[in-house]
């Protein structure tokens, strides 16, 4: 049983500048939620309800987000809102979340590695913070249901455009079914000459507790920081491990356009929005008219 999530929000999201120079790219909304929060309830969803955020400088407002706010809740009531009080009541009571902050910005090994005494000698989830994957059954039951069958750790890859694997973190190995492969190469950020594949890591993974010896014996990497895929790499040598294509799509809310393109296939989701936005796109994109 994964009774343990953690989830790293600590990053800088350089790439979202300037949005992200005071408030974190965790807490940007998606329409009226923010990311974070749609990465709780896939937790949540999947039947986690101890949940760790590696936090850090300048992420208060996550930590406020997932509180009461007694001030607003009185304020609603008043209004009368019964259903945005509904919504309120539901972000405070989702899980018991746990905080710890990362003091220095060392990676996304290292934000992992401050987790090893939360998660103890349990295997765990880890659902990055700034990806939204939106899915029939959540990504990480999904990978929750493979774990359970192999008892190794599973991590969520997806197919990506061969001349973009040098984004990523690719997976090379044997096919064990359609879905599922038994690894033996783990590489961050390959050439494309290089690839093993072209199934990138895709931001979920269920760990066992052996991750944290291996970020021990992790030197930095990429960015001078320390790499999770690496300490994943040195791990394979000794354990094996599952790389499993989501069903899935994920959404990279740390990148401008991606962040754009959902909001508008969430929208276009939405029954409140649905059919006015479909008509504003069709008009600009037909005569350039608002
Ligand atoms: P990213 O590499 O996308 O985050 O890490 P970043 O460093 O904030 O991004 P850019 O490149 O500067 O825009 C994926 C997740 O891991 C967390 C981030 O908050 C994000 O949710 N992270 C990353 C940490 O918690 N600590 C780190 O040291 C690095």
């Amino acid at each position: 049983m994964i009774k343990k999530a953690v989830i790293p929000a600590a990053g800088l999201g350089t790439r979202f500048l300037p949005a992200t120079k005071a408030q974190p790219k965790e807490m940007l909304p998606i329409i009226d939620t923010p990311v974070i929060q749609y990465v709780v309830q896939e937790c949540v969803d999947s039947g986690i309800e101890d949940i760790l955020i590696i936090s850090g400088k300048g992420k208060r407002s996550i930590e406020d987000h997932f509180d009461r706010n007694i001030e607003l809740e009185s304020k609603i009531q008043e209004k009368e809102d019964e259903e945005i009080y509904m919504h309120m009541k539901h972000i405070e009571n989702m899980a018991n979340i746990h905080f710890i902050r990362q003091k220095e910005l060392n990676g996304l090994g290292d934000a992992i590695y401050h987790a090893r005494f939360h998660c103890g000698s349990e295997p765990f989830a880890v659902l990055l913070g700034d990806t939204i994957i939106d899915s029939v059954i959540p990504v990480t039951q999904q990978l929750i249901d493979t774990f359970e069958q192999y008892k190794q750790t599973v991590i969520a890859v997806e197919t990506v455009p061969k001349d973009k694997v040098s984004r990523y973190g690719i997976v090379g190995g044997d096919k064990i079914s359609d879905k599922l492969m038994q690894l033996n190469e783990l590489i961050e950020k390959p050439e494309a000459s290089k690839a093993p594949s072209n199934l990138a890591i895709a931001g979920r993974y269920i760990l066992t507790p052996e991750i944290f010896q291996a970020l021990e014996n992790t030197p930095r990497g990429k960015g001078n920081e320390i790499q999770l895929t690496d300490a994943l790499k040195l791990l394979l040598k000794r354990e094996n491990m599952i790389a499993q294509t989501i069903e899935g799509k994920r959404h990279d809310i740390g990148n401008k356009l991606d962040f754009l393109k959902t909001t508008i296939e969430f929208a276009l989701k939405r029954k409140e929005f649905s059919s006015p936005l479909r008509k504003f796109l069709e008009d600009i994109l037909k005569n350039g008219k608002k």
